[in-house]
């Protein structure tokens, strides 16, 4: 037979492969939450404007809190022929109410509906991902308050360049965990208005009162343009976006894992809960959570692609293309809310080689920087000529097979005669370090002052 929900004008069904691309009950179900605060709100304000009666309006607000418990207890039953979740609830209500179920929809279409449902939805989302951020913050400062005097080679080009402390590098995560806390704030506070009254796409005849059901969900404002308010995505692409930048960073905080915790490496052990064994060999113990969450990161990058080419070449307003807006949405969600989980485990429960470390620095010529500081500074020597001597220094140790706080102080004197024997104080990796105390430098001071008042942005 024709829908009931619309299928006043067809004589006849859907075929059956329509059924099927029409619905999308099998995923939007994960909104039905969200839809029934939409409509009780929805209602409420019906019946405070006396477009629907008290006592229908009271019916309706009882049988959407009794489908809310059957979804609680038994689950969104999936009829792919009622569609979508508004469907399969306002068909519910009308199962348990009667006719009266129809007043619902006055003055509402499914497009300023799943607008909203989404929003909601997306809200709540962004609030999940920013709990786990804060826990993954945590997990960083905590290390990074451990570590900050832990010396280890700093890379560039993925070549020993300077020694930099293993609780500075930390903490350049937590830099970048900031910035994608503030990108889901943003996000958050642009999805802040309800488009919930705009209707099918024009507004509405009916008094309605958008200012009341946009407060009664916790929204700021009413959205601003009807049109706008059912063809926009922006707050969905926004949560990807941001989403996809989080992912970036745990993807290089996931791979540096990977390489730290090979055997050339060896920087850390991974703990044994976040890796796996091989079913052949023996000795393997390999970084599979980190490698998923590398892994992830790419599906997370799709699915915002995949909203971006949807959205870019639809016309305003609803098409129903924009069904499509949700299982990236969804999809992505979950793969970000699993990486910053793992990632969390693994920074809370890794074990860090830091002589493993220390010995790396010692052994890269990684102070070769601070000998060329040192000539500049105390020779008054053109940075370009002290590159140049420290050059011949680090070939003279490289010969000799010696670390260049080694270099007997003639070798020194051979190759520049205004080298004395201070210089030995700066050659260490520890004096490097302590050395750089530029604001945002490695020098242990100020990694441990950036750490307290992190604790502070925190509230910890
Ligand atoms: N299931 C639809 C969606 O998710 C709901 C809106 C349908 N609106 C319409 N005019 N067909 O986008």
């Amino acid at each position: 037979g024709s829908n009931s929900m619309w299928g006043g004008r067809f004589a006849a069904g859907p075929a059956s492969i329509m059924r099927e691309i029409n619905a999308s009950i099998p995923f939007d179900k994960r909104l039905w939450k969200q839809d029934i605060a939409g409509s009780k709100a929805h209602v409420a304000m019906l019946a405070k404007q006396g477009i629907v009666d008290g006592e229908d309006a009271q019916a309706i607000t009882e049988g959407l809190n009794r489908i809310a418990a059957e979804y609680e207890a038994d689950g969104v039953p999936v009829d792919l022929d009622l569609e979508d979740i508004h469907m399969v609830t306002e068909s519910r209500l009308a199962q348990l109410i009667g006719p009266t179920a129809g007043r619902l929809h006055t003055a509402r279409s499914r497009n300023d509906q799943v607008a909203t449902d989404f929003r909601l939805w997306v809200r709540d989302a962004i609030d999940e991902v920013q709990a786990g951020l804060i826990g993954l913050q945590r997990a960083l400062l905590a290390r990074a308050d451990e570590n900050a005097d832990a010396v280890m080679p700093g890379f560039t080009h993925l070549q020993s360049a300077q020694p930099v402390t293993l609780g500075h590098h930390l903490m350049a995560y937590y830099e970048m965990v900031r910035r994608d806390r503030s990108r889901f704030a943003d996000a958050r506070a642009r999805a802040d208005e309800c488009p919930l009254g705009a209707a099918a796409l024009a507004g509405t005849g009916f008094p309605i009162d958008r200012h009341a059901t946009a407060a009664a969900l916790g929204f700021a404002k009413p959205t601003d343009n009807s049109l706008d308010s059912v063809s926009d995505r922006d707050f969905a692409l926004d949560y990807l976006m941001a989403a996809t930048q989080a992912s970036l960073h745990l993807s290089r905080l996931a791979e540096e894992f990977i390489i730290w915790a090979s055997q050339p490496f060896g920087f850390v052990k991974l703990p044994d809960a976040y890796s796996t064994g091989s079913s052949i060999m023996p000795q393997k113990r390999n970084p599979d959570a980190a490698e998923l969450v590398r892994g992830h990161a790419g599906r997370i990058m799709g699915c915002m692609n995949a909203l971006c080419v949807t959205m870019k070449g639809l016309p305003l307003a609803y098409s129903k293309d924009m069904q499509d807006d949700k299982p990236p949405v969804f999809e992505a969600h979950d793969l970000l809310a699993l990486s910053i989980a793992a990632m969390t485990g693994m920074i809370e429960t890794v074990t860090f080689r830091t002589d493993r470390m220390r010995g790396l620095a010692e052994s890269g010529f990684a102070t070769a920087t601070d000998l060329a500081d040192w000539l500049v500074r105390e020779g008054g020597i053109p940075f370009r000529e002290a590159h140049h001597i420290t050059g011949r220094a680090v070939a003279a140790a490289e010969a000799a097979g010696v670390p260049l706080d080694q270099l007997p102080i003639a070798t020194l004197q051979g190759i520049d005669a205004r080298i004395d024997d201070r210089v030995y104080a700066v050659l260490t990796v520890d004096a490097s370090v302590a050395s750089r105390m530029s604001h945002g430098g490695t020098a242990p001071m100020q990694v441990r002052a950036r750490i307290a008042q992190a604790q502070e942005e925190l509230g910890s």
